[in-house]
C-alpha cells in the first residue's frame, strides 16, 4: 500500500508538471538550503538541529548513510563528501538492505537516515532498529517533523519546500548541498583547512547561479532528449564523483520514461556491460574536469571502438562524445550537485516526446509507507 500526495492542493505556477516546476524551483531551493547557515568567520556552517558537539564530532569514527531510492544516490554523494571534506570513512546502504542483514552496530559510527518525506517505511524502521541498538541516528530530512525527523536524535532539514512529482528534482539536490553543508562543518571541526572552507563556501554560493545557467539550457536538452528516445536502453557511467550522478539519472529516467536504462562506474564497463553496446544503447556519460578525466575519455574511446553513440555531461567540449552538455564549473567537490541537473531535464524531456504520465508514473508513489 501506498500514500497519494494531494497534488490538487498546490498551485502549478504555470508549469505543465510539477516535476516541470519543481526543476525550475531549484535555484531557489539552494538558496534556502544555504541561507542563514554559512559562517564566514571560521569559514564553516552552523546547523541548528544537528546535536552533535564539537567533541562528539571529532569522536566519529565511520559515517553510514541510509536511504531508498534517490535519498540512497544522494547519501552515495554525501559519503564521498564527507570522506573528501572531513576525511572520516563513509558509505551509503539501501535502508532496506541494512536493516535486514542484521548489521554491526558500531558505537563510534554516525548514522544518518535520508529521506525527502520522512516516512519511508524501510528507512524508518532501519533508524528504529539502529535505536534499539543504542546507535547515533541523525536525519537528512526535508519533511518538518516527519516520522524519521522525530525518531532521529537530530539532523539538518533540507528545505527543499513541497515536492508533489513523485519523482525527486529538486530535493534530490537540496538534499546533496545538504549533506555538502554537513561534510564542511565536520570537517572544519576535524581537519579541513580554512582555506578549504572559504574554498567550499564560495563554491556552495555560487551554485543557485550556476543551477539557473544549466536551466536555461532546456531547449538544447529537449532536442537531445528527442534525439535519444527511442532508444532500445541507455547506459550511464560515472567515475568516483560522476557515479553517483550517473545512478541517480539511470533511475530518473526509467521512472518517468519507463526507457530502460543501467548505471556503472566507468571502470567497469569493460567487465561485462560493454556487451550491450551498439548504436540502439547510447551511452550518457557523466565526465567532470577533475584528475579522472583523462580515464574518462579513454572509456569514450572503448564506447565509440564498439559503434556507441555518447551524450556527454561536462566541464567541456568532449570531441569524442556525439554530443555534450557543457555545465558549468564548480569546485570539484560540488560537481555531482550541477551535473545531476541538466540529466533531470533530460529524463523529463524524454518522458514528454514519450508522451508519459510524468508526476505519477505507472506503479510507483511518493512514499513508500509499508514494507
Ligand atoms: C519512493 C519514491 C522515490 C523515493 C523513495 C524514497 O520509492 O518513488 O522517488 O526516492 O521512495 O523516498 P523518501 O521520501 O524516503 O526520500
Amino acid at each position: 500500500t501506498t500514500v497519494e500526495w494531494e497534488a490538487e492542493s498546490y498551485d502549478m505556477g504555470g508549469h505543465d508538471t510539477y516535476m516541470h516546476k519543481e526543476i525550475h524551483e531549484q535555484v531557489d531551493a539552494v538558496d534556502r538550503v544555504l541561507r542563514g547557515r554559512i559562517d564566514d568567520r571560521f569559514s564553516t556552517v552552523h546547523l541548528g538541529g544537528l546535536n552533535l558537539d564539537a567533541r562528539e564530532a571529532r569522536g566519529v569514527r565511520r559515517v553510514k548513510i541510509l536511504g531508498c531510492g534517490s535519498a540512497y544516490h544522494t547519501g552515495l554523494i554525501g559519503a564521498q563528501l564527507i570522506e573528501e571534506l572531513a576525511r572520516i570513512p563513509a558509505d551509503a546502504e539501501p535502508a532496506s538492505e541494512f536493516r535486514y542483514r542484521n548489521p554491526v552496530v558500531d558505537p563510534d559510527t554516525l548514522y544518518l537516515a535520508v529521506s525527502q518525506s520522512g516516512e519511508t517505511y524501510d528507512t524508518l524502521a532501519a533508524v528504529q532498529e539502529l535505536k534499539r541498538k543504542g546507535a547515533r541516528v541523525l536525519g537528512v530530512v526535508n519533511v518538518v517533523g516527519s516520522a524519521i525527523a522525530r525518531e532521529t536524535d537530530g539532523g539538518v532539514y533540507v528545505h527543499a519546500g513541497p515536492e508533489v512529482c513523485v519523482v525527486s528534482t529538486k530535493c534530490f539536490t537540496n538534499t546533496a548541498v545538504a549533506f555538502a553543508l554537513l561534510a564542511l562543518h565536520l570537517g572544519r571541526i576535524r581537519d579541513l583547512s580554512v582555506a578549504d572552507g572559504k574554498r567550499i563556501i564560495a563554491g556552495l554560493r555560487k551554485l543557485p547561479e550556476q543551477i539557473a545557467e544549466v536551466l536555461r539550457g532546456e531547449e538544447e536538452i529537449k532536442k537531445l532528449a528527442a534525439e535519444y528516445a527511442n532508444a532500445k536502453s541507455m547506459m550511464f557511467v560515472g567515475r568516483v564523483r560522476g557515479y553517483p550522478v550517473a545512478r541517480e539519472a539511470s533511475l530518473k529516467l526509467k521512472e518517468v520514461s519507463y526507457v530502460h536504462a543501467e548505471a556503472y562506474p566507468a571502470s567497469e564497463l569493460k567487465h561485462g556491460p560493454l556487451a550491450l553496446i551498439e548504436p540502439e544503447v547510447p551511452t550518457v556519460a557523466v565526465l567532470p574536469d577533475d584528475d579522472l578525466l583523462e580515464k574518462n575519455r579513454a572509456t569514450l574511446e572503448e564506447i565509440k571502438a564498439r559503434s556507441g553513440r555518447i551524450l556527454a555531461v561536462a566541464h567541456r567540449e568532449q570531441e569524442k562524445a556525439d554530443h555534450t552538455i557543457v555545465v558549468p564549473r564548480n569546485e570539484v567537490e560540488l560537481d555531482p550537485i550541477l551535473m545531476g541537473i541538466p540529466l533531470q531535464l533530460l529524463a523529463y524531456h524524454t518522458a514528454l516526446a514519450l508522451g508519459r504520465d510524468i508526476d505519477k508514473p505507472r506503479n510507483l508513489a511518493k512514499s513508500v509507507t509499508v514494507e
